[in-house]
């Protein structure tokens, strides 16, 4: 079942939205080449604490698997997610993905982004720019009478153009007072298929795409996601609240919210 969200609960989830907004925008300013991801995680668990919120990953343990032991998701290169933090520092020309989230007040927020250090590859700067396009992609079919199939099906049509992996194994999601609810939100699909979209209903899309084959393994750690073949990955998320008028990102900064409004004035003049 999908749980549609109140007034009250939306307000709720856009305060620890824009919390942990905040605190992928610190963390976005602090990396580049001699950064460790261990400061990184520090700085994220410290920023939540601070703010009264709760690192939701800590301890975070689906059946069977050892609780994460991080405030953020740290995967550098070749890992996809669910990277640990440590001390190896990032060098010119690693792509690091850094996933967070945050709970408050009873509701959680769930953001993702992807950094290229230094100079990179061509290819692997066009991998990153591409999975920001298939968010926004999916976010844009995130409204009432579209279907989840129409998020997957826009995020695969944009990635296959540019012939990259779409991870399969790993979708989006429900989410609300648990950080993972119904419904699953594949990175591809068929339009017209899968759950109704309702106002009120609250998803975290995020697209995960590679630089060569889809397929992923994990790390003897019982975390780490790595690409089969061994390929650079990119990682982007956002929560995004279904509206009647359709999508409202949660996961947005008050100053990029700023900005939006401000661009949205401007194309109405
Ligand atoms: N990557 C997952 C998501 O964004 C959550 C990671 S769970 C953790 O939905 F335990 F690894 F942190
Ligand atoms: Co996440
Ligand atoms: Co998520």
């Amino acid at each position: 079942m999908i749980i549609a969200k109140s007034k009250k609960d939306l307000e709720k989830m856009r305060v620890v939205g824009e919390l942990i907004a905040e605190v992928r925008e610190t963390l976005r300013s602090m990396i580049g080449p001699g950064m460790t991801t261990r400061e990184l995680n520090e700085t994220a668990e410290k920023m939540m604490r601070d703010a009264g919120a709760v690192p939701t990953f800590i301890g975070y343990a689906p059946y069977g698997m050892t609780p994460f032991p991080f405030a953020i998701c740290a995967s550098v290169n070749e890992q996809v997610v669910h990277g640990f933090s440590d001390d190896r520092e990032l060098k010119d020309g690693d792509v690091l993905s850094v996933d967070m989230a945050a709970t408050y007040n009873g509701f959680v927020g769930d953001t993702a982004t992807t950094v290229a250090i230094g100079n990179v590859d061509e290819d692997v700067a066009k991998l990153i720019q591409v999975t920001e396009e298939c968010l926004e992609l999916g976010i844009d079919q995130c409204r009432p009478g579209n279907r989840v199939g129409d998020i997957g099906w826009a995020v695969q049509e944009h990635a296959e153009k540019f012939g990259f992996g779409i991870v399969r194994e790993y979708t989006g999601h429900g989410i609300g007072r648990k950080m993972h609810e119904a419904p699953q939100i594949p990175n591809y699909g068929r339009k017209g298929t899968k759950e109704k979209i309702r106002p009120g209903f609250v998803f975290a899309l995020e697209p995960m795409l590679t630089l060569g084959e889809d397929l992923t393994k994990t790390l003897d750690d019982g975390w780490t996601v790595v690409t089969k073949d061994g390929s650079m990955a990119a990682h982007s998320e956002h929560t995004i609240a279904i509206t009647p008028e359709g999508p409202e990102i949660l996961t947005l900064t008050r100053e990029q919210k700023k900005e939006a409004g401000l661009r949205l004035a401007e194309a109405t003049v």
